[in-house]
């Protein structure tokens, strides 16, 4: 009962910011729809995929995972078990598990690794629990670990519908990446682990004054972002893309527990897109739960973003990402 899965982050075009209130049964139910591109890295040295080994054996005597060569323990073993206990109770299993993950870019940076590693995670226990699940479902459980993690059980552009229980609260694609020709370049300043995780800025959301309006507005950008990848429409994608990620800092920054996730060079990367806007390039930023910025383009003005990018002195590196393919399992295992 050994299993391995390949799966990669996603950056979100509409965000999920804040939770429904369930009680505290921990389903990450969130407040509006999001929409997603799951990446892919072509350039830059990084693949940006997670790659997990699960296996449940009588013979393994405590749950445990190695992630990126460290045993977890506490709350992130805890965020493991969620995922993994109801997937073994449909199964029937009572064994214990070995887990071993490695990412191959920053973990905990803002660059979605608890997407990739809870998808990559789900995808490859359900496989070695010889559980036959569809995408969508496999979404649900995925959640259970990390809310953005439902995006990336599925390649090219997603959108979660943020439902109402946890059957109803699940990623479908919207189309494959061929469909809507977009790449993120993504511009590293900062490769370091974030303050204050998005597990727990997520339960600051509803302090902010703005914390309402970004939820209707956003419930409302995420069908028109839908509609406009469907037309490979640019513009229409980027201009809603850019603006619903400053609704979500607004908030993150006006909460009780004010969340700066952005640093001086941040705002430098920001002053480039605008630049380059003017100047005649179709490019637009978008920034998740940390310092570093994703600049949408199309494929075709990619190189010229990048060299523009990472000639400046505060940023480190940068990572062209096109649409990924679906997470899938493989043979190589990592014990
Ligand atoms: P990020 O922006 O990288 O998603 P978060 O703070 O939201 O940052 O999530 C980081 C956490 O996600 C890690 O501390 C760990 O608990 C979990 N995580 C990251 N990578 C993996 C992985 N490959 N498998 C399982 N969990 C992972
Ligand atoms: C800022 O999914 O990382 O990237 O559910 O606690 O794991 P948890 O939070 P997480 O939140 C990330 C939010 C975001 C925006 C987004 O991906 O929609």
């Amino acid at each position: 009962m050994k299993a391995s899965a390949i799966s990669h982050p996603n950056i979100a075009l509409i965000k999920y910011w804040g939770r429904q209130d369930d009680g505290g049964r921990g389903l990450n139910l969130p407040l509006n729809d999001s929409v997603s591109m799951t990446k892919e890295g072509i350039s830059g040295g990084s693949r940006l995929q997670s790659h997990t080994t699960v296996e449940f054996s009588g013979s393994i005597e405590k749950d445990m995972m190695v992630l990126e060569g460290r045993e977890i323990c506490g709350r992130e073993l805890e965020r493991v078990r969620l995922v993994i206990d109801p997937l073994r109770k449909i199964a029937g299993v009572e064994s214990h598990f070995s887990i071993r993950s490695v990412n191959d870019f920053p973990t905990a940076a803002g660059l979605a690794s608890s997407a990739a590693g809870f998808s990559a995670l789900a995808l490859a226990s359900s496989s070695a629990l010889g559980l036959d699940l569809t995408r969508e479902e496999l979404s649900t459980w995925a959640r259970l670990g990390s809310g953005s993690a439902v995006r990336s059980l599925h390649g090219g552009f997603v959108y979660w519908h943020k439902g109402s229980s946890h059957e109803t609260s699940f990623a479908e694609k919207v189309c494959e990446g061929g469909s809507f020709q977009l790449n993120a370049v993504i511009v590293i300043v900062n490769e370091g682990r974030k303050g204050i995780s998005s597990d727990i800025g997520h339960e600051h959301a509803y302090t902010s004054p703005f914390n309402e309006i970004r939820t209707e507005l956003s419930q409302k950008e995420a069908l028109l972002v839908r509609s406009a990848i469907l037309d490979n429409d640019l513009r229409t994608v980027g201009s809603i893309a850019e603006r619903n990620s400053k609704y979500m800092h607004a908030v993150m920054m006006t909460s009780d527990i004010p969340l700066f996730y952005w640093q001086g060079e941040t705002l430098k990367v920001i002053k480039s897109v605008h630049a380059m806007r003017e100047r005649g390039i179709e490019v637009y930023f978008t920034i998740d739960a940390g310092p570093n910025v994703h600049c949408l383009c199309r494929p075709e003005d990619a190189p010229e973003v990048q060299k523009e990018l990472e000639c400046q002195d505060h940023v480190l590196r940068t990572i062209v990402a096109r649409p990924a393919k679906d997470p899938h399992t493989i043979d190589e295992h990592l014990f």
